[in-house]
């Protein structure tokens, strides 16, 4: 991930659009974390990725909607041309970023699905919003949008290694894969639970030593 600046032979001037949008997201969500760690709170974030889909996905992705693949096509059209990934702590960490960020008044959210609640068919899961942002660039004030995909360390783990194993395509017995990355995922969410269980029990022994 990272912005890139070799891709703007095929954004051209949208990719301002783009790189801005991601700018002004990670600042926000960094406010989040300052704001968090001086209110004596735990910082809820452990670490933040951005990237600008590659023109390749980008391409195929207009012209999979019947767009013509040109960047001038891109703002009306596609909502996850910049990208924010947010990976938490804890699952609770995750509801309460969406949560700071939804409720900032210039911010509009377009979308959002919620593959905790729900996690998808393959066992993702992860929390998926789209909004839109306003930009100023120089004195015009643009609406952006971006996808932010927030997630805990677990299931990013889980996330990871499966996109790198589902791109590997010579597996001769999908179903079986497919069925062993679902149990992972569960058993992934088991563990991810425990530790909650875990937190929250020294949480409370701390909160009966000091009434002692
Ligand atoms: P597009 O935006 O057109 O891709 O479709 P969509 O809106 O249905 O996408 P969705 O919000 O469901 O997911 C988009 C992104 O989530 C993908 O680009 C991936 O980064 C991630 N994602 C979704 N499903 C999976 C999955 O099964 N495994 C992994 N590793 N990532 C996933
Ligand atoms: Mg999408």
């Amino acid at each position: 991930m990272g912005t890139e600046n070799d891709y703007r032979g095929f954004y051209g001037d949208t990719q301002l659009l783009y790189d801005s949008v991601l700018i002004e997201l990670v600042s926000r969500l960094n406010i989040i974390r300052k704001y968090k760690v001086l209110n004596n709170e735990r910082d809820p974030i452990e670490n933040i990725k951005t990237r600008i889909k590659s023109p390749g996905s980008m391409i195929e992705k207009l012209k999979s909607r019947g767009i013509t693949p040109m960047a001038e096509n891109i703002p009306g059209n596609i909502m996850d041309a910049a990208g924010a990934r947010v990976i938490c702590t804890y699952i609770d960490d995750v509801y309460e970023v969406a949560r700071i960020l939804a409720s900032q008044k210039d911010i509009k959210v377009i979308e959002v699905k919620d593959y905790i609640k729900e996690p998808k068919p393959s066992g993702y899961r992860s929390y998926h919003m789209i909004i839109e942002v306003p930009i100023y660039i120089g004195e015009e004030c643009r609406r952006v949008c971006a996808e932010v995909q927030i997630r805990t360390l677990s299931m990013d783990f889980w996330a990871s290694l499966e996109h790198q194993i589902r791109y590997k395509h010579d597996i001769p017995n999908q179903a079986i894969i497919a069925s062993e990355l679902r149990r992972c995922a569960d058993e992934v969410a088991s563990v991810e639970m425990n530790f909650l269980t875990i937190r929250d029990m020294i949480a409370e022994m701390k909160k009966e030593a000091d009434n002692q």
